[in-house]
């Protein structure tokens, strides 16, 4: 059952993505042009850090998959791109490990296949602390995410429908796991008030994942035949307004959630994001092109942000949140409403 879920995911996420329309709320942020602002590229560098962590570059391929026979090859091949490009990857959700500890492989080849790289695990915020400890140990992982992901449990008839326990557990694993724990949500976005309630408990640095991108409102509906739920397509925040809304918030916040090309990498930097992940675009390249496909698209995203940076004299991508930066449109309306200058 769980392991035909993690294939079905797969595939109505790159259904979803083909039929994307391709505009989303990043469209609503622009750079002003300042023509004389650059600098040279040999001064500029892509490295970034947060809570103590330090990355060589601010992309990362975001939490997606495993647990399945299928599912197990795409991770193999995503770790050999994490691998020859030295961007971070995350696991997909392990909880189908923890229950049935048969599927280890099709997780561990994340680790097996990039034994330098910087490996995330990933689990749901029902976990308890010693399996969290498992999840990590598996990958010898050198984070651990917490998924967050009320409305995609909630259209689920399987879904989870206790809410409450999130936040104290949320707490408990980030107190004993011993690695640092960044909170994400899955395409829905977290509010500012979700962030200072994730600084409460102890939570180093939290992913945003905001609307624009894979909706798994829309996904969980297209798994079965009544799509009770349709209504719920579109639901949160998007990924800029998260952002936005972020401002001043002490954790740090990475962000993901409809990321398309390196102009998006830019606009979230330049938001103040330290880190930008994408999972549906990156997997869509790996399944059309092979992994010689996604090393290509990743090494291009990451010279083109070199360029950009370049041009707009960020010397590194946390340089980038001193740009002149204009918003629009109902994003515009957002910040009002939400009374952030
Ligand atoms: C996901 N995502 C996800 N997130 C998570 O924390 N645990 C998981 O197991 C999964 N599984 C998963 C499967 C597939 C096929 C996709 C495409 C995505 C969510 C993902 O990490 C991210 O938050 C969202 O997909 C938004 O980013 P994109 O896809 O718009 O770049």
């Amino acid at each position: 059952m769980s392991g035909q879920r993690k294939d079905d995911h797969v595939r109505l996420a790159i259904e979803q993505h083909h039929a994307h329309s391709g505009h989303n709320q990043f469209d609503e942020v622009s750079f002003v042009h300042h023509a004389l602002a650059g600098i040279d590229r040999r001064d500029v560098s892509l490295a970034t850090s947060f809570a103590g962590i330090d990355w060589r570059v601010p992309i990362y391929i975001n939490a997606m998959t495993g647990g399945s026979v299928k599912t197990g090859v795409i991770n193999r091949d995503l770790a050999v791109a994490a691998r020859e490009t030295g961007v971070p990857i995350a696991s997909g959700s392990m909880n189908a490990y923890l229950k049935d500890p048969s599927c280890a492989g099709t997780f561990s080849v994340l680790r097996e296949e990039n034994p330098d790289g910087f490996v995330m695990a990933n689990i749901n915020a029902t976990t308890s602390v010693d399996n969290a400890r498992r999840a990590v140990g598996l990958l010898a992982a050198d984070c651990l995410q917490i998924h967050i992901n009320t409305a995609q449990e909630t259209p689920m008839p399987e879904g989870d429908r206790s809410f409450a326990s999130w936040g104290p557990q949320i707490g408990k694993i980030a107190a004993a796991v011993g690695v640092p724990v960044i909170v994400k949500e899955v395409g829905n976005g977290l509010s500012r008030q979700t962030l200072l309630r994730l600084q409460e408990l102890g939570v180093r640095a939290a992913d945003v994942s905001g609307r624009g991108g894979t909706d798994f409102a829309r996904i969980e509906n297209g798994r079965r035949e009544v799509a009770d739920y349709a209504f719920l397509r579109g639901w949160g925040q998007s990924t800029a307004a998260c952002l936005l809304d972020a401002q001043g918030v002490a954790v740090p916040v990475l962000a993901s959630g409809g990321v398309r090309h390196p102009l998006d990498v830019l606009r979230a930097l330049a938001l103040g994001a330290r880190a930008v992940g994408s999972s549906a675009g990156f997997l869509r390249t790996l399944l059309d092109g092979g992994v010689t496909a996604l090393v290509a698209q990743i090494t291009a995203w990451l010279d083109q942000l070199a360029a950009l940076q370049t041009m707009l004299g960020a010397r590194t991508p946390a340089d980038l949140v001193r740009c002149d930066l204009l918003v629009h449109g109902e994003l515009r309306d957002f910040c009002a409403d939400r009374g952030i200058d």
